[in-house]
């Protein structure tokens, strides 16, 4: 397993955001991570890479221990991961916000340039490298995430809702983008409230709810379990009442 975590728990307070949560990811594999509002997926993600220490459990990536350790060490470890809301910087141009990735593994300027300038040709920025940040919508913000995480050369990497906000037509751009990242050998964690995303890129659903893994494996069974169903439905239908 290149990503082993386990019984994996996060509280705030007296609040238990991420109960016992298991999970193991394989190297290559493209796993879906869904669940309503509140489910605890983010918060599961900020104790993947260093952001939240869990309260308990244990994570490893890549036979390290990194349960306890700062982002930087699972940056350095190979752990990328976008943020829900984009962590841009605004003032600074598409190139320079993708160098900021790029410094992790390229000190010298020069090199983080050139490795930074090869990422936007992979996320197909070019056009837009002068720009900065704050000038981008959506779609170029959500790009620019996923080429800042990109540019950190990471061997597993964590998209938050990074598809989020998008219209079907860029939905589908992006689709294509997380494919070719996948296709260049990067493990890919993806969540995602877009069905249809989910459903067409993984190979494997884990459904989160209240904290807890309640389903996983491959979409079409997971669709179909009824736990699942009652967690999206039942909601559904409260707000109708
Ligand atoms: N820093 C925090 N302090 C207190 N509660 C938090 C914090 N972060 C998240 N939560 C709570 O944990 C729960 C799970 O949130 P989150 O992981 O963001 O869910 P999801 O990403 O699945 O929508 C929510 O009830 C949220 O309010
Ligand atoms: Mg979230």
């Amino acid at each position: 397993m290149l990503l082993e975590a386990r019984q994996v728990t996060k509280s705030f307070g007296a609040f238990t955001a991420v109960a016992d949560v298991d999970l193991g990811v394989a190297a290559g594999e493209m796993i879906g991570l869904i669940g309503p509002n509140g489910a605890g997926k983010s918060t599961f993600f900020n104790c993947l890479t260093g952001d939240y220490a869990p309260s308990a459990g244990t994570i490893r990536f890549d036979d390290h221990d990194v349960t306890n350790a700062p982002p930087e060490r699972h940056a350095r470890l190979g752990i990328g991961r976008t943020y829900q809301v984009p962590a841009t910087f605004e003032d600074m141009t598409v190139l320079e916000n993708v160098m900021v990735g790029a410094f992790l593994r390229h000190p010298h300027r020069g090199e983080a340039r050139d490795a930074a300038l090869a990422v936007i040709e992979l996320t197909e920025m070019t056009e837009q490298r002068h720009l900065r940040a704050r000038t981008l919508g959506t779609p170029g913000r959500k790009r620019l995430e996923i080429a800042r995480a990109m540019a950190t050369q990471p061997r597993l990497l964590l998209l938050d809702e990074a598809l989020a906000g998008l219209t079907p037509a860029e939905i589908q751009r992006a689709m294509d983008l997380v494919r070719k990242i996948h296709a260049t050998g990067v493990t890919l964690v993806i969540v995602e409230h877009i069905m249809e995303v989910i459903l067409t890129l993984a190979e494997r659903i884990v459904v989160f709810n209240q904290g807890k893994v309640i389903a996983q494996g491959k979409p079409d069974d997971v669709v179909r379990n009824e736990q699942v169903i009652e967690a999206y439905l039942g909601r559904r239908k409260a707000h109708r009442r």
